[in-house]
């Protein structure tokens, strides 16, 4: 089968489309046929290094979390699934099994054009008739986490809520779910009409932020780099982020305001059945031919939304 794969750890102009056995699905596992897949910047860390002492990779490395597929083989004790189901979900590496949750969803990496899976999680889910491929595969991880910051930081319809990041792929998912309160949201000029149509009332530059705010949703920078992003927080104020490393108060200097991260590993807040209820914004679709391109682009080129990769 072809794939994208990472022969060592690198950059993605390292990356190549190769080819590679077709995986075949164990116990408990199903092989999918994948017909699209997206991009999420885990897709470029994890093969980058920056993981390699908790999660050592092998090679070769095939990057993929998101994606939508045809069940092509299931393996001994699924019941869950069958041959010639439309399914769509999130897996993460088997590299990262142990900094997974209670029940991990794992993968051999959907940026191919098989993958197998674990069955038995909350991640996978049947795909329902009016969400096509390509939308069913930009929003797993965009999805759960906007649903899992909805749940969260329960914005209430007056609110002031200053959403850092609101450009990528989380934001423009979750920035439609805030559409009851006043959202500041951060991006370039060219960025305003999409991101206002999405529900934000106003636009703002990456460092201009107002004062005041009653929430804040740190959706890109570091946690321990939002002092700046804390002193727009009104006191009594909220500030979640879903970035590492995990918050501690002394990052912010202020000791007045919630400071949370949202990180929903086990779908609490729900799972890929809930997901289907979204919409995503995709920024372009990419065949499998310039899967390289598409990752390249994702991590050089300003895109707003998700970028998608199609099998066939
Ligand atoms: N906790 C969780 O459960 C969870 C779940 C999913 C993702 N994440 C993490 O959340 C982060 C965002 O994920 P994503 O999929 O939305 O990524 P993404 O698609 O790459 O989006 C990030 C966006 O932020 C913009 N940006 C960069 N620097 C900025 C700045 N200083 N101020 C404002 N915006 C800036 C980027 O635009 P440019 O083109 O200008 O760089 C891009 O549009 C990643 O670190 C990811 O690993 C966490």
């Amino acid at each position: 089968m072809r794939a994208v794969a990472a022969s060592g750890y690198g950059p993605p102009e390292s990356f190549t489309l190769a080819d590679l056995p077709v995986p075949e699905p164990g116990p408990g596992q199903i092989q999918v046929r994948i017909r699209a897949a997206s991009i999420n910047p885990g897709d470029l860390v994890i093969p980058s290094g920056a993981y390699r002492a908790q999660a050592p990779l092998t090679f070769p490395h095939v990057p993929g979390n998101d994606f939508a597929g045809t069940v092509t083989a299931v393996g001994d004790d699924v019941t869950a699934f069958r041959t010639g189901d439309e399914i769509f979900g999130h897996a993460v590496p088997r590299a990262l099994e142990a900094m997974a949750g209670a029940h991990p969803s794992m993968t051999t990496g959907t940026l191919a054009e098989f993958a197998v899976f674990e069955a038995a999680t909350p991640f996978l889910a049947h795909r329902p008739p009016g969400l096509s491929p390509t939308d069913a595969a930009a929003l797993p991880t965009a999805g759960l986490t906007a649903r899992a910051l909805l749940a969260t930081t329960q914005p209430q319809p007056s609110e002031r809520v200053l959403v850092i990041g609101a450009t990528g792929g989380v934001g423009t998912t979750v920035l439609p779910l805030l559409k009851h309160a006043d959202v500041i949201a951060t991006g370039r000029p060219a960025d305003e009409d999409l991101l206002r149509r999405l529900g934000a009332t106003t636009v703002i530059d990456y460092d201009d932020y107002p004062t005041g705010v009653d929430l804040a949703i740190n959706l890109v920078l570091p946690s321990d780099q939002l002092k700046a992003v804390a002193a727009a927080v009104r006191p009594g104020g909220r500030l979640f982020t879903i970035t590492f490393p995990p918050p501690r108060p002394e990052m912010i200097d202020r000791d007045d305001i919630r400071f949370e991260l949202v990180l929903d590993l086990d779908g609490r807040f729900g799972g890929m059945a809930e997901v289907a209820g979204l919409s995503p914004t995709i920024a372009a679709i990419y065949p499998l031919d310039d899967a390289v391109q598409a990752l390249t682009d994702f991590a050089r080129r300003h895109t707003v939304g998700k970028l998608v990769v199609t099998m066939s």
